[in-house]
Order: C-alpha cells, then structure tokens, then sequence
C-alpha cells in the first residue's frame, strides 16, 4: 500500500507491512483439534495462543502442538501469529527460542501481551534477532502488540514510536478492564453502569443514555497506531452467542479507526470481515468521489458538490482509504 500521504506534516509516515487484518482468529495452542479447521476458515489472521487461553500446566504441550501445527498444516493464505505469554513469566524466552528454530519461517508475526514499556518491545527484538540471526534466517518476524495495562495505554504513544518490526496494536479489552480495576467482568462490549441520565422533567421517566466505556482507550490507541502507520485492531468480544452485539462494537471500532477485530469463536469471523470490508457501496461512492474531484481539478477548482454535499481534496484521500482496502481485498 502506497504512502498516499494523510499527513500533511512535512514528516513522512511509514506504513507497516500491508496486510489484511479485518478478522483475527484466535486459537488456543492446548486445542490442536481446531487447527485445521482454522486453516480452512475465512479469517484473514490466525493468532495460536500461548498465553491466556492455555493453563500453566498445559503450556509445554501447547507450545509442541503449535510448533508441529506450523510445520505440518497448510495454512493456505492465512497470516500467520502466535501469542507468546507475557515478559513476566518464565516461559515467554523459550516460546521464542522454540518457535524460531523449531518452526523456522513458518510464521509471520508473534503477537506480544501486556506490553507496558517500550523497552519491552526492545527486549523481544533483540532477542528475536539473535535467534533468526542464528538461524540465518531471511524472514524476520512481525510483532503485534497488545495494549492491554495501564501502563500500556499510559506509554502507547511511545510504544508505537518503536521502529522495527511493529505492525499492529491490539486493544485488550478483558486485561485492560482488570488492569484499570474497571467494575465489569464481561469481555468487551456496553455495561448497563456506564449512563448518563436524562434530565429531570416534570413526572417524566428519565431515559438512560448507554455510553462506551472503552471509547477513550480505543480512540487513544487508535491515534498513537495511524501516527506510526501501523494497523489499530480491536480485541475480544466475549459473548459469541450475541451476533448483533459483535457488530454493533466492530462498527464502533471501524468507525473511530480500527481495521479489524479479533474472533475469539469462529462464528465472529465472517462478522469481522463483513464489518471490516468496505461494501458495494461505499466503494462506488468512493470512486464517484475520486471522478468528481478529477473533473473537479480539470476545471482548476479545489471543492466542488456531489449529491448536494461538499466534497473536497480531504474527500480524496478518505476516497483512496477506501479504494486502496477494497483492491487489497480483491487480491486476496
Ligand atoms: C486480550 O488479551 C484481552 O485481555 O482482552
Ligand atoms: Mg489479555
């Protein structure tokens, strides 16, 4: 994907790796049964877990399971991640170490929790580095991060400054929420406390007004990943069997900025992609845009009126956003 210059800063942003990121799978090491399964599944993103999906006693076994998984399933044009556990625990230095020279290649990404520093970023690059270093290895591995602590969110600006190997930043809803000491225990999603009331009116029933509680969050990571051209991507929503919720929280997150959203269930992959793809329509809008503003400059005008609405040069470039993700698509 071309720089198509959304900055008008004399500062040039360089943009990560183009990947389609509209659903990402997330399955867990300790389950190879779902592994073929995901294989064959829509999903633009497979990440297979070592982290919090897989009990302490089950992370050896699961660490096995993704290394033969890597090497001997066909993956088709799957990207493909692992979620290694955090830098806290004992087991992250081995996950890397094993995946690397056990897996060589076979993957495209590691996906980093609880990122709270950028010298946690640092420290998993230099290691990474010795490995592939080691092995001689041509293809260097893409990190996705999750912003998911405080400390995460309170750094994220400096964190996405990290200038290698970045391509996405995740929002992690469930430990962000344990981590802010948030008064929920469901993953993702409105909380019925999060209102405002209507005014009192007379004998009126005030009305409670619904807000997002994780609107700052998202919108926050959201500006510090398009800052460093990386891709923002919204994380769980626990509640699988609630279809209309999911998309009703994909499009919160595409609107504010998101490219996509994790499917922790395979029945939210095709929401994901659904919500994450321009439609039909869109695009025609965008290339009926893109047409008018080069009529438009033909005539030496800078802004002219489509459909009885003001379109400008910044039409443009939201225009090309949209045509730019449709050809990727396409190419798929
Ligand atoms: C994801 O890792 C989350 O904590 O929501
Ligand atoms: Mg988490």
């Amino acid at each position: 994907l071309k720089n198509i210059g959304y900055e008008m800063s004399f500062k040039i942003i360089e943009q990560a790796r183009p990947r389609l990121n509209r659903s990402e799978l997330a399955v867990p090491g300790s389950n190879p049964a779902l592994f073929e399964k995901a294989a064959k599944s829509k999903v633009d993103v497979i990440f297979l877990d070592l982290e919090d999906a897989v009990a302490p006693d089950e992370k050896e076994q699961a660490r096995k399971n993704i290394i033969e998984g890597l090497n001997d399933i066909d993956w088709n044009t799957k990207t493909m991640s692992v979620r290694i556990n955090g830098l806290d625990t004992h087991y992250m230095y081995k996950d890397v170490v094993e995946l690397i020279e056990k897996a060589p290649g076979k993957l495209d990404m590691i996906m980093i929790p609880k990122v709270g520093t950028i010298s946690d970023v640092y420290a998993l690059d230099m290691l990474c580095t010795q490995v592939e270093d080691n092995m001689q290895l041509e293809k260097k591995l893409g990190f996705e991060l999750i912003i998911e602590t405080a400390l995460g969110m309170q750094n994220v600006n400096e964190i996405a400054s990290y200038n290698r190997r970045l391509e996405s930043l995740h929002f992690g809803v469930a430990d962000y929420a344990a981590s802010t000491k948030a008064k929920t225990t469901v993953i993702g999603g409105p909380n019925p406390n999060y209102h405002v009331l209507t005014d009192i009116d007379g004998d009126k029933v005030r009305e409670k007004h619904w807000g997002d509680m994780w609107h700052h969050a998202v919108s926050k990571m959201v500006i510090a990943a398009r800052a460093n051209g990386l891709r923002p991507i919204d994380g769980p929503f626990g509640d699988f069997g609630d279809p209309d919720g999911y998309r009703a929280q994909a499009n919160r997150s595409a609107t504010l900025g998101c490219e996509g959203k994790w499917a922790i269930h395979p029945s939210q992959i095709e929401l994901a992609n659904e919500v994450m793809s321009p439609s039909e329509k869109e695009i025609n809008q965008a290339k009926r845009i893109l047409e008018a503003m080069d009529e438009a400059k033909k005539a030496g005008k800078g802004a002219v009126s489509l459909d009885g609405r003001l379109i400008d040069i910044a039409s443009i470039r939201q225009a090309e956003v949209l045509v730019e993700k449709a050809k990727l698509i396409q190419g798929k």
